[in-house]
């Protein structure tokens, strides 16, 4: 799974008739220990992450891979793609934040399956790698040590999980059942709006 995501807060401050927009950063502070994130289903398995950036570079900054791209590794580290992954962060407002209007929490892509909370309450899904998304935290969202935490689903799980349920709906699969041996890839990427190659073509690693 390639994850990178920009996101950033957009406090919207309507007391002016024109409107006072103030924007901040949630992204990876440089050499700062920001991000963390976690196996979902395995919390040992952990590090920081970079925002912007992806689970591979983390998992190699993180020294519990090598790197993916060097000899047959993409093969070798399939699983990160079929791993569930949380990415968090705590975060403050500006003193006077909570009058503002709006407050809204912007991503400039999530990649791909993604599950958005403020303080462990949902606020926003994400499927799609192409398209910004954004939540108005308003009322949802306190001064400081809140805690944005972004739960991504393995996109090669949730293919297959989308095309066993238009079998079970049409009675036939939408082909290829599998790509070539030959690329080491994963099935059913067209259930997804994902970057096709994610999936394996003939370059790693998967997803
Ligand atoms: C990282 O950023 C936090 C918050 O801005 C700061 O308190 C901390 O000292 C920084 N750590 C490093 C290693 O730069
Ligand atoms: C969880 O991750 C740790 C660190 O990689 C590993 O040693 C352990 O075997 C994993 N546990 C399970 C249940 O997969």
């Amino acid at each position: 799974m390639w994850f990178w995501v920009f996101c950033f807060l957009a406090i919207l401050n309507a007391q002016s008739c024109f409107g006072i927009e103030q924007k901040i950063s949630l992204n990876s502070e440089k050499n700062n220990q920001t991000w963390s994130f976690y196996a979902t289903k395995n919390t040992s398995l952990k590090g920081y992450g970079n925002v912007p950036g992806d689970i591979y570079t983390d998992l190699w900054r993180s020294n519990i891979i090598n790197d993916p791209l060097k000899d047959s590794n993409d093969v070798a580290y399939a699983w990160v793609g079929k791993t569930d992954w949380s990415y968090s962060r705590m975060f403050d407002l500006p003193s006077d934040a909570l009058q503002a209007s709006q407050i809204r929490l912007n991503f400039a892509g999530l990649d791909t399956i993604a599950a958005v909370y403020i303080n462990n309450i949902f606020v926003l899904n994400s499927k799609n790698q192409f398209i910004d998304c954004s939540v108005d935290l308003k009322g949802r969202i306190k001064p400081a040590g809140n805690i944005l935490r972004i739960d991504f689903t393995s996109p090669v799980t949730y293919a297959q999980k989308q095309s066993d349920a238009y079998k079970a709906r049409y009675g036939h699969i939408v082909p290829p059942d599998f790509p070539m041996n030959i690329q080491n890839g994963e099935p059913h990427p067209q259930f997804l709006r994902k970057s096709q190659a994610s999936f394996s073509w003939d370059w790693g690693p998967v997803s």
